[in-house]
């Protein structure tokens, strides 16, 4: 199985960010962990805070044998385009949040991504990519 891990905006600061909200890990050193845990599985990481590179990411990849786990952060609740680029790709794609967005601002409880992915996993801080690491894996 081979996983591509995609962060949008904000989320090169995890670790920094808000830390009561998104924990104090940074992404890079809990990626170490992950790939560990999962020794069998090749995983690849991709942060972009740009819309259009995300766009581009999911194209790149979309039509390969990885699966994609994309925490898209805000562009979640504003972006079409992406949307769009996930529906017009093969590869399943998992939607994750570190956070539980449905006990926040009303503003983060609408995804335009959650009907064009195989899933959602949100609200188990950074373990919500190795659920969703699992979930490609157990499929
Ligand atoms: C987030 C939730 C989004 O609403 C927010 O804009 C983020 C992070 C999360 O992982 O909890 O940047 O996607």
């Amino acid at each position: 199985m081979k996983i591509l891990i995609v962060n949008g905006p904000n989320l090169n600061l995890l670790g920094v960010r808000e830390p009561q909200m998104y924990g104090k890990e940074s992404f890079e050193n809990y990626l170490d962990t992950l790939q560990k845990t999962f020794p069998n599985t090749h995983i690849e990481y991709y942060q972009s805070n740009q819309e259009g590179d995300l766009i581009n990411k999911i194209h790149e990849y979309g039509f390969s044998d990885f699966g994609i786990i994309l925490n898209a952060g805000a562009y979640t609740h504003t972006s079409i385009a992406l949307a769009d680029a996930i529906a017009a790709v093969e590869a399943p794609v998992i939607e994750v949040h570190i956070s539980n967005v449905f006990k926040r601002e009303h503003f983060r409880h609408h995804s335009f991504l959650s009907p064009v992915c195989r899933g959602v996993i949100c609200g188990f801080g950074l373990d919500s990519y190795r659920l969703a690491v699992q979930a490609l894996v157990n499929q």
